[in-house]
């Protein structure tokens, strides 16, 4: 199965087979042309898929070594994301198809995101509880086939890594020559762990007095963002330089953050227990997406698993982040259960949603 993935600033390819051995991937990354710009501008996301989408390819079959005759079929996203950048992919998965006489199958992003975690440990069993944490995502649904999910909450505002993404660039993060390629999440979370004092900065968590398992990341965002504009004029900080105790603020923000997850996934799992859709046997939480890739996000995940006797599973952190292997395996899931396997894909075109 090949798999194509162009929702954002990733081209990716990937071909998988049925086991979910990885044959060939390829990656290319537009983070930094991105992080040069202060954030993506679709045009020129675009612009790159369109410039890299057949060498990433071309490259992935050549390390797979195998003959295109082989592959089954073409994955490719199609949703979520930015118009621009999938219609990269998708003119480019359809040409596969159409000149290689292979099937094609659309891809939800997010489906993908939540199902890799089954390509390494087929002892995940639907129905499985999945928190989603992306730039562009804060889900927590309950996967209960390769196609039906339950959504129990969303983000009113924000998404986990946009907001780090925010703060990181807000805070000046990647003016340190250490921090100068990472993403705002990575920055946050190592500048994080340069802190001596999480608790120096206190903030609130947002929600506690809801009983839903909605979230919401602006009002983080914003209670830092204004003890940034304070302490600049406090101290008169000049314009490319960091404010003083910039990384316990990252400890706090990310704190913070953690905790309002935290509390969300603990919710869930009552909202599970109590309306049992989970039977105890299968009680697993599966985090992914990008901020997935967060170490301290994942040791507190892991506390509140114990606690409450659920298994946590997380993907390898670059399968949180977007690849074209978990479109790939995505597609695996969809044909062997024939979901979505199509031989006219023409009047396949891209959603919003
Ligand atoms: O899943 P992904 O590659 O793309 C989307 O679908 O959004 O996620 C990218 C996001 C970025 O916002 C990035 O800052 C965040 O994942 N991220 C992290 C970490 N690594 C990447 N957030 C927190 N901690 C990290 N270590
Ligand atoms: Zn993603």
């Amino acid at each position: 199965m090949k798999g194509i993935e162009t929702s954002c600033d990733d081209t990716g390819c990937a071909i998988v087979d049925s086991e979910g051995h990885i044959l060939g991937e390829c990656l290319n990354s537009q983070h930094l042309v991105h992080l040069r710009n202060g954030g993506i501008i679709p045009p020129i996301a675009q612009n790159l898929h369109r410039q890299n989408i057949e060498n990433v390819v071309n490259t992935t079959i050549k390390q797979a070594n195998i003959d295109f005759s082989q592959i089954d079929a073409v994955a490719t996203t199609v949703k979520p994301g930015l118009p621009l950048s999938l219609s990269i992919g998708l003119k480019y998965g359809k040409h596969l198809c159409r000149t290689k006489g292979k099937l094609f199958i659309p891809i939800h992003h997010m489906e993908s995101h939540a199902l890799t975690c089954r390509m390494h440990d087929n002892s995940i069993e639907f129905p499985f509880l999945v928190l989603l944490i992306s730039g562009g995502h804060c889900l927590l649904v309950v996967a209960q086939d390769v196609d039906k999910f339950l959504l129990l909450g969303e983000s009113i505002d924000d998404a986990p890594g946009e907001a780090f993404d925010k703060m990181a660039r807000r805070m000046k993060l990647m003016n340190l020559p250490e921090f100068a390629t990472l993403s705002g999440g990575q920055a946050i979370e190592l500048a994080a762990s340069k802190g001596t004092d999480a608790e120096q900065f206190k903030f609130s968590v947002p929600l506690l007095q809801y009983k839903n398992c909605n979230f919401s990341l602006a009002g983080i965002k914003n209670q830092v963002w204004r003890h940034i504009v304070q302490q600049e004029k406090l101290h008169n900080v000049e314009a490319d330089a960091l404010i003083p105790d910039v990384f316990n603020l990252c400890a706090g923000f990310q704190l913070t953050v953690t905790r309002h997850l935290c509390h969300r996934v603990q919710r869930a799992i009552e909202f599970v227990k109590l309306h049992n859709l989970i039977p105890e046997e299968k009680q697993t939480l599966v985090v992914s997406g990008g901020a997935a890739c967060n170490n301290f996000i994942n040791k507190a995940l892991q506390v509140v698993c114990n606690e409450i006797g659920y298994r946590l599973v997380r993907p390898p952190p670059k399968l949180c982040t977007d690849n074209g292997v978990m479109i790939a395996w995505n597609g695996i899931e969809r044909w062997r259960k024939n979901l979505g396997v199509m031989k006219d894909f023409d009047s396949v075109d891209i959603e919003k949603r």
